[in-house]
Formats: C-alpha cells, structure tokens, sequence
C-alpha cells in the first residue's frame, strides 16, 4: 500500500482562523489533487461494484457497465461518449430509482448538455425496451419534442438494453481508467478557467 505524504498542515483550526496565506495554500494544493486525482472516485465507485449481485441477469451492474462501454468504443463513438457509457449506472446502488439523475451531476461539468442529458434521463427511456414488461413502456413520449429525445432512445437501444449478455468479452475497467482521468481533467481545468481563485 503507498502512504500518501501529506503537505504542510495550517495551523488555523477554522475557516475564520484562517490567514490569506493559508486559503492561497489549501486552494492552490485542493485544486492540483483535484486534477491529480480526477476522475478517481468515479472509478472507484464502480469498481467497487465488481462483485453486486445479478439480480437473475447474465451480467452484474460492473459487467454490465464495462460491456457498455466496450460496445461504444468498438463502435468508434467519442472518448467522452464512451465515459458516459461507463458511467451510466455507476449510481445504481446508491440512489436505485434516481440513479439516472446521480449519475447525471457527476457528469455535468465534464460532458456536453447532450450527453448530460442522455445519461441524466436514460431511466425513463430504457422503459421503451421492456417489451414483454409490465413496466409502462411510452412513459418516455412526455419529452418527445425535447432535443435530445432520440439521442436518449439511442443510447438505450444501442448501450443499455442489450448489455447484459454473460458470453460477452468486454474489455477490463483498465481499459477505461485514462480516459477518465483525462475527461474529468478537462472537464476540471474547464471549470477552473471559469472560476480562478483569486476570482477576476
Ligand atoms: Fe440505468
Ligand atoms: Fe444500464
């Protein structure tokens, strides 16, 4: 195991004990580990997933989320459609009936409105696919009309429903993990841009 040398602590007790030095020194180390670290958590999260139970599917949610993203990179979709990809179910165990919309605020800063919203609302649109269900299959048709409705209904058609056969070689959570990084760092240094500290 590596043991993480930590910095110089302040000797501020609280935020108002703290010196501008000491807010120029925690923001500046903050924000270098939060592109150090980006995209980490996430990995993580799912990764810790490895072994959730299948439900009587072929595959778990770790599977079932790494064939995913196998199946959009073979088929030459975008570094950041292939995260989302990953990612779209990697809240499924924290907020099971709101697990789209979790998912969706880890992603928001780091993937465009589209893909956003694809993931933030693929929940209602997977339903579409239940066809001998008893789920309510046009419970999506109340965002017909909204922009990325297709969009929705294609990644569920294309990455979720079909993805959850056992015989399927997905590539391993290795695969994924730098272009993770890479997302969220961007995604990071975009925000940063906007938000500098001192602020302009
Ligand atoms: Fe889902
Ligand atoms: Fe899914």
């Amino acid at each position: 195991m590596t043991v993480l040398q930590q910095p110089r602590a302040v000797t501020a007790t609280s935020f108002r004990d703290a010196t501008a030095e000491d807010w120029d020194y925690v923001t500046r180390l903050g924000r270098d580990a939060m592109r150090r670290e980006a995209g980490r958590a996430v990995v993580d999260l799912l990764r810790a997933q490895k072994d959730v139970p299948k439900h009587g599917w072929q595959v778990n949610n770790y599977e079932h989320s790494l064939q995913c993203a196998t199946r959009a990179l073979k088929n030459g979709e975008t570094e950041e459609y292939v995260v989302c990809c990953l990612l779209h179910d990697v809240a499924q165990d924290l907020n099971p009936y709101n697990h789209d919309k979790t998912a969706g605020d880890i992603l928001r800063y780091h993937v465009s409105d589209e893909n956003h919203w694809v993931i933030a609302n693929h929940q209602i649109f997977q339903l579409s696919f239940r066809d001998h269900s008893k789920f309510d299959r046009t419970a999506c048709e109340r965002y017909r009309g909204h922009p990325y409705f297709e969009p929705a209904l294609r990644f569920c058609e294309h990455y979720d429903m079909n993805c959850f056969d056992g015989g399927y070689a997905a590539l391993p959570l290795e695969t994924f993990e730098p272009m993770v990084h890479r997302m969220f760092e961007k995604g990071i240094d975009a925000f940063h841009a906007k938000h500098p500290y001192p602020p302009r």
